[in-house]
């Protein structure tokens, strides 16, 4: 009987030793440890056994059964160890692969001349203000000196809301709003959203943008407003570009001028952009017309104004050559992309 546990115990620990998955591991339990398994039949041969020997034999068989079953759950162990070895082997990340790029954003080539804008604007001295694109037609028109069936408004087609409320058709309102909430001096310039009724083509959009600068003191002359935009012209074009002030007309400015400059796309020698004229027009400006001062409750004897109002769509074409005012709104990535 002890040789047969011997032998049971030498097959045992070969076979345990032997095993290489868990389904094995498995297996050889049931081989040794089941209910009819080689083990358990020895224990019920038992039987047979002369009664003196019983104790001893049943000892021995108890100690074989743990520590078979310690040596399994070693094994057991083993295996899972190897197991999760194995898996993190095969898991492995490479972390010095090149990541993929996530397509990384920019800024718009309108608000890039924006910010350029402002910058320019804060260092002399302006604040940046805004006010709202919907409008009522005081500030929109009547507070601008242009009285209800007035011609002059044929200037300006815009979208009404009702008889009194409208999308603004300029940034011209706010100097109103401002004037009426502050004492002079004032410097302001505010940049915003506008609209008109105009129909698409390569220049016109029926919203678009425009930057209004204000200021007003005891002194401000026609030469200050020409030194003013002379420096902001420059600033966006660098020197060498070709500009004319020309005399115009704004119902709340006096005297008035718009200012062009040399069509980019031609230099000036006539084209589809600038509507064969070799300019374009980028602003409009003038001195704060007296009426308007008075409207606000300024005293025109003591306070003077200039006043200016830029297209910026029309300054980012001639900044960076753009043909067609549209490709601005399109949000075309093949065109965007050009502005990182
Ligand atoms: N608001 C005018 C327009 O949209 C532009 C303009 C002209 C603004 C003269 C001004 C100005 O402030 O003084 O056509």
């Amino acid at each position: 009987m002890q040789e047969r546990l011997k032998t049971l115990k030498a097959d045992a620990w070969q076979d345990i030793t032997a095993v290489k998955d868990s389904k094995e591991l498995d297996e050889v339990r049931v081989r040794y440890l089941g209910r009819k398994g080689e083990l358990t039949g020895l224990l019920r041969g038992m039987g047979q056994l002369p009664a003196e020997e019983r104790p001893t034999v049943g000892r021995l068989v108890n100690e074989l059964r743990s520590e078979l079953e310690s040596s399994l759950e070693a094994k057991r162990e083993a295996l899972e160890q190897e197991e999760l070895e194995q898996s993190l082997k095969s898991e492995m990340l490479d972390i010095s692969l090149p990541g993929r790029q996530p397509g990384r954003g920019h800024i718009h080539p309108l608000n890039l001349v924006l910010d350029e804008i402002k910058q320019l604007f804060i260092s002399m001295g302006f604040q940046v203000v805004e006010g709202p694109e919907v409008e009522t037609d005081y500030y929109n028109f009547e507070a601008l000196n242009l009285p209800p069936d007035h011609p002059t408004r044929d200037m300006q087609d815009t979208f009404f809301v009702s008889k009194d409320i409208l999308l603004r058709s300029q940034t011209s309102p706010v100097q109103i709003r401002v004037m009426e909430n502050q004492k002079p001096p004032v410097r302001i310039i505010a940049p915003g959203k506008v609209y008109r009724v105009d129909d698409l083509d390569a220049t016109h959009t029926p919203m678009f943008h425009q930057v209004e600068g204000l200021l007003i003191d005891e002194s401000a002359t026609f030469g200050d407003l020409k030194g003013l935009l002379n420096v902001f012209i420059e600033a966006m074009f660098g020197k060498g570009r070709k500009i004319r002030f020309r005399p115009s007309f704004f119902p709340f400015t006096e005297p008035s001028a718009e200012v062009d400059v040399e069509c980019i796309m031609c230099s000036g020698a006539g084209c589809r952009v600038c509507s064969q004229t070799g300019w374009l027009e980028i602003l409009g400006s003038g001195m704060v017309d007296p009426r308007v001062l008075q409207i606000v409750g300024y005293d025109p004897e003591r306070y003077q104004g200039l006043a200016f109002g830029v297209g910026v769509e029309r300054i980012a074409m001639l900044k960076y050559g753009i043909a067609d005012i549209r490709l601005l709104f399109e949000n075309d990535l093949r065109f965007l992309g050009q502005f990182k």
